[in-house]
């Protein structure tokens, strides 16, 4: 190994030790990981390159997904402590129209590490993405979370989301009369709506895969204490030690391309120093105004836009 390497892997290790808000490897997952003592990291949260030929990718096979994945996650299932838990959030490997479900994949290796466990398989549901035309349009990822052992960190509460009808009551028993949902929201379920980082979202950089802060929030605020520390190997932009940092948990992320690296310091320091700009978590996915122009088919008969077009056309 290159001097210039072991003098950053120990500059990097030193401020791990020293429990950093914050700590960014320049450079390989797996160097980041072998540097990491056993039992020492709370939550991984992390998308992992899908090898379908992105721009910071190659574009390999699931073979080489697999292969490569074998060595990242007994390494990820090592630095994990006791009671911890490890979130992968994965898509599809497409090729020719073919489609291959990458989470099939990561649980065919995580389901051989004694004292790991599945405790959700989460699916992510978005509105926007490319529009097939040989298939339905892919609209949703998931994400699979393990528990290192079955004394695991769940905090239900944090990540309650709003009753559908919160002002129902018992109608019989002893509790007639009283409210009969939780008042703190129930539970958010395993199918998440969450919007992706589309070019318009208020959370886009250069960065072609972001996901957006909340989803990373979710994860964090219910898998993981205050001040805890997690890990994201392949950070991107950063988004999970963004959301970290917003939430009082330390992070410690990898990236090796420098201009995704950058932004990830960029969008860090922003969120420790509260100024980055996001979409909360508990914002409603928006409507559209049924009375808008742009939300009324313009050739049915009575239609708003039909009779602003006619307006139009009498005035000219
Ligand atoms: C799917 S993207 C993650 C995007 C991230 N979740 C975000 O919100 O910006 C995967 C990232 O992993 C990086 N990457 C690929 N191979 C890597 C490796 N061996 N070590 C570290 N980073 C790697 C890529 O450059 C890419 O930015």
């Amino acid at each position: 190994m290159p001097n210039k390497r072991i003098k950053r892997n120990e500059r990097f290790y030193k401020q791990f030790q020293k429990s950093r808000k914050y700590v960014l490897y320049p450079g390989e997952a797996l160097e980041l990981l072998k540097s990491l003592p056993s039992n020492s990291i709370d939550l991984t949260f992390t998308s992992p390159p899908y090898c379908i030929g992105k721009e910071y990718e190659k574009e390999t096979s699931v073979e080489e997904f697999e292969k490569f994945h074998q060595e990242i996650l007994s390494e990820i299932v090592r630095v994990t402590k006791d009671g911890g838990s490890i979130c992968w959030q994965v898509g599809y490997h497409v090729n020719d129209s073919i489609v291959f479900p990458l989470d099939y994949a990561v649980h065919a290796i995580m389901s051989k590490f004694e004292g790991i466990f599945l405790r959700n398989r989460i699916v992510w549901a978005y509105g926007h993405g490319l529009h097939c035309i040989r298939r339905f349009s892919g609209r949703h990822e998931v994400i699979l979370w393990y528990t290192k052992g079955s004394n695991y960190y769940f905090n239900l509460d944090d990540v309650r989301v709003p009753q559908k009808y919160p002002g129902k009551t018992f109608y019989k028993g002893k509790r007639k009369g009283q409210f009969s949902g939780n008042p703190l929201g129930k539970n958010p379920s395993d199918m998440w709506e969450i919007p992706n980082v589309n070019a318009n979202h208020i959370e886009k950089t250069i960065h072609p895969c972001q996901f957006p802060v909340a989803l990373a929030q979710r994860m964090i605020r219910g898998l993981s204490r205050k001040r805890g520390r997690v890990l994201d190997p392949f950070m991107g932009s950063g988004t999970t030690g963004v959301a970290a940092i917003l939430d009082g948990r330390r992070f410690v992320g990898s990236e090796t391309k420098m201009k995704y690296f950058r932004v990830a310091e960029t969008r860090c320091l922003h969120a420790l120093r509260k100024q980055l700009k996001h979409r909360p978590l508990e914002k409603p996915i928006y409507q559209p105004d049924p009375k808008t122009r742009v939300a009324q088919n313009p050739f049915l008969k009575n239609s708003y836009a039909l009779k602003i077009e006619k307006r139009d056309f009498q005035k000219h």
